[in-house]
């Protein structure tokens, strides 16, 4: 298993491209399978996520063209098997977002359970629920998910009881191809479900009110082909705005999309960073300064992205002053914080409420990431720390985060990678 060693100390400076993000990507590799043309997605990360959506595909016989900038050609028509199986959903829980659209497209799907993941229990019994609210007959067993349509879905109203992002997207993809009308209330509104809404309008799909909890849905017969590309992955944005905030340094963010950024730019900015913003780009600068503590609470968007807890509770843990941290989405995600807590930092942990102290500096020792979004936060305190600190199990930041180490370095940090 690969590892990461860092040495920390240096304030980081310099430039960063953001790539496409990985939660729209996922879904609208997953939305190709409602066309009855190919349809070609842009923009891709280069992730393991993202070749394990693609390797879902290919094994159901989906046939797909990649060219050498990762643009991907996708012919949902050549599918030859509806089944998700257990070890890929395994490796990627987002592999659900494939139920919707192959109920929807070819009246049937097998997919694996998701089963259990670090950061909390994370049932999918309201995609289930909004399924069978559309007709769908399903049943649980033998740990699959087993879906069947007779003729088309129906529209129908779909109250989610707790805003599920996945939930909100395979239900999305379901109804373009209803008959009839859907409404889906209190949907989620991140900005990569509008996306993935304004790829199913760019293939025909007629939907309305994606971006506030009420979406309306008119199925169509049929969806066509067309090119796509995915939105700037806001939450890698917000992770290396956070790390140069915390090392106290100065950097411009391209290629990203600060209009859906706001609570992260604005509690960046409380810590005391100087930002600036253009169309498609994000200035920070801490001016040599320590960040100050700053107060989060996790919860859907537009409010704080639980992806971008672990990250700012690196920054708090350096920070002058006492923060307060709730994680109000997941159960158990703190597991980062036993980390640091390892490497210095005063945290004390009750249940979703973390309280944070924070030190000078940290200093290095050997760790261990346990989710994505935990790894990138130990990324983050290894920069503030003293000493060579080593990660294990990277293999989690190479799901989400595209060449890590290369955008690090071009920020002057002192990164490698150790083969395992
Ligand atoms: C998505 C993101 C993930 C992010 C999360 C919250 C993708 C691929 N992943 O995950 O990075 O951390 O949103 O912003 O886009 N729930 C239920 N029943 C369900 C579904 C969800 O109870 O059927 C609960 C979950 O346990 C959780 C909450 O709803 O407490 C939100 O989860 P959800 O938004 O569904 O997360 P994901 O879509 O899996």
């Amino acid at each position: 298993m690969d590892k990461l060693m860092i040495t920390g100390g240096e304030p980081l400076r310099g430039e960063v491209r953001i790539s496409g993000a990985k939660n729209s990507a996922l879904p609208i590799l997953a939305a190709t399978l409602l066309a009855s043309e190919p349809v070609t997605v842009c923009n891709l990360p280069h992730l393991h996520d993202i070749t394990t959506m693609l390797e879902l595909l290919r094994r159901m016989g989906v046939e797909l063209v990649i060219d050498e900038k990762l643009n991907v050609e996708i012919d949902a028509g050549t599918i030859k098997q509806l089944v998700a199986p257990y070890e890929l959903v395994k490796t990627m829980r987002a592999s659900i977002l494939v139920l919707g659209p192959m109920v929807a497209h070819f009246g049937e799907a097998e997919v694996s359970l998701p089963g259990g993941c670090a950061i909390g229990s994370r049932p999918v019994d309201l995609h289930i629920q909004g399924l069978r609210a559309m007709g769908a007959d399903v049943v649980v067993e033998a740990g699959y998910i087993r879906a069947k349509s007779n003729g088309r879905l129906k529209g129908a109203r779909i109250f989610f009881d707790t805003v599920t992002v996945t939930g909100t997207e395979n239900i999305l993809m379901a109804a373009t191809l209803a008959e009839g009308q859907s409404i889906i209330e209190n949907a989620a509104r991140e900005p990569e479900v509008v996306d993935l809404a304004e790829c199913l309008i760019a293939m025909g799909a007629d939907i309305s009110g994606h971006g506030t909890d009420t979406i309306t849905v008119n199925g169509v017969e049929k969806l066509h082909g067309c090119k796509f590309p995915v939105v700037a992955d806001r939450i890698e944005t917000g992770t290396y705005l956070t790390a140069v905030a915390a090392t106290r340094g100065k950097i411009k963010v391209k290629n990203t999309n600060p209009r859906i950024l706001d609570a992260v730019l604005q509690k960046l900015e409380e810590a005391g960073a100087h930002i600036t913003t253009g169309d498609d780009w994000i200035e920070l600068d801490m001016k040599g300064q320590r960040p100050k503590a700053i107060n989060i609470t996790t919860a859907p968007y537009p409010a704080f992205p639980t992806d971008m807890q672990a990250q700012f509770s690196a920054m708090n843990a350096v920070s002058e002053g006492v923060s307060i941290l709730k994680e109000t989405i997941f159960e158990n995600r703190f597991m980062h914080m036993q980390e640091m807590i390892r490497m210095g930092a005063k945290i004390n942990i009750d249940a979703n409420t973390a309280v944070v102290e924070g030190v000078e500096r940290l200093q290095a020792a050997p760790v261990m990431a346990t989710d994505l979004r935990a790894s990138a936060s130990l990324v983050i305190a290894a920069l503030v720390a003293d000493g060579d600190t080593v990660i294990d199990r990277i293999y989690h930041i190479d799901r989400g985060y595209e060449c890590i180490e290369e955008k690090l370095q071009l920020l002057g940090a002192r990164i490698k990678r150790i083969p395992g």
